[in-house]
């Protein structure tokens, strides 16, 4: 069991981002965290795709918003994959794996993106093991309306005391930073003020063995094997 790493997308260093087959194969070496990204269809099915449109990763062109579930499943992620929904994913998650789902929320263009995805969690039951984090902050703020009990974070590109005084105030646990803004001063205020903190997006060996040198930091990645033999997991 790979206990800090954090298999991002999946596993696109080998199979097509934020599909089934990469979030299995994550399953399969044993990794403890998974992130995905989530959209929300044009009839408000919470679908996971990184990308606002879906041109760089499927066969179609156009933004997700504006595509309905039956047409984004019509499309095919490298020849032969579908789109997955959130549902699907989480359903092949349940039980296997601790899941990040990051809300690619964007202001106002995904009216109900957060109460969908709530939705789909309570569903299936998986409050206890799944964790929303976003960009969006106000996001995080409706999410925290929303459920009380959610575990929530904040996604940001730099460090900053702010996101730590956020994520208090709304009794969020995880702030999730680019590995490379990261200090020794940042680190330490995580440990003492109770954040999980994350590290975005460590690929390079270098910088995983910088990572590997804060036994605190959850490490997000694409390189799942690189990271396990440098973690020695
Ligand atoms: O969790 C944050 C990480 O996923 C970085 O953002 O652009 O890859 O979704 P992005
Ligand atoms: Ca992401």
């Amino acid at each position: 069991m790979d206990a800090r790493g954090l298999a991002h997308r999946g596993y696109p260093g080998r199979y097509p981002e934020n599909t089934l087959t990469g979030f299995q194969a994550a399953c399969e070496l044993g990794f403890a965290y998974l992130e995905l990204d989530v959209q929300l269809s044009k009839d408000g099915v919470p679908v996971v795709m990184h990308d606002f449109r879906v041109d760089r990763v499927t066969d179609g062109k156009g933004n997700v918003k504006d595509m309905t579930i039956a047409e984004l499943k019509r499309l095919r992620i490298a020849g032969t994959e579908e789109i997955p929904t959130l549902e699907e994913a989480l359903r092949l998650l349940q039980g296997r794996i601790l899941v990040d789902v990051e809300l690619k929320q964007c202001g106002d263009l995904y009216p109900g993106l957060e109460a969908a995805v709530l939705g789909v969690v309570h569903k299936l039951n998986m409050e206890d093991q799944v964790f929303f984090t976003s960009f969006d902050h106000y996001s995080m703020i409706r999410m925290r309306e929303l459920h009380r009990g959610a575990e929530i974070g904040l996604i940001n590109y730099g460090a900053s005391p702010a996101l730590i005084r956020l994520a208090k105030e709304l009794n969020g646990r995880y702030v999730s930073v680019r590995h490379n803004y990261l200090t020794e001063p940042f680190i330490r205020l995580c440990e003492e003020e109770g954040i999980q903190l994350i590290a975005w997006t460590v690929d390079e060996e270098s910088d995983m063995r910088r990572m590997a040198g804060y036994p605190s930091i959850l490490v997000c990645t694409n390189e799942l094997e690189r990271w396990q033999s440098v973690a020695g997991a």
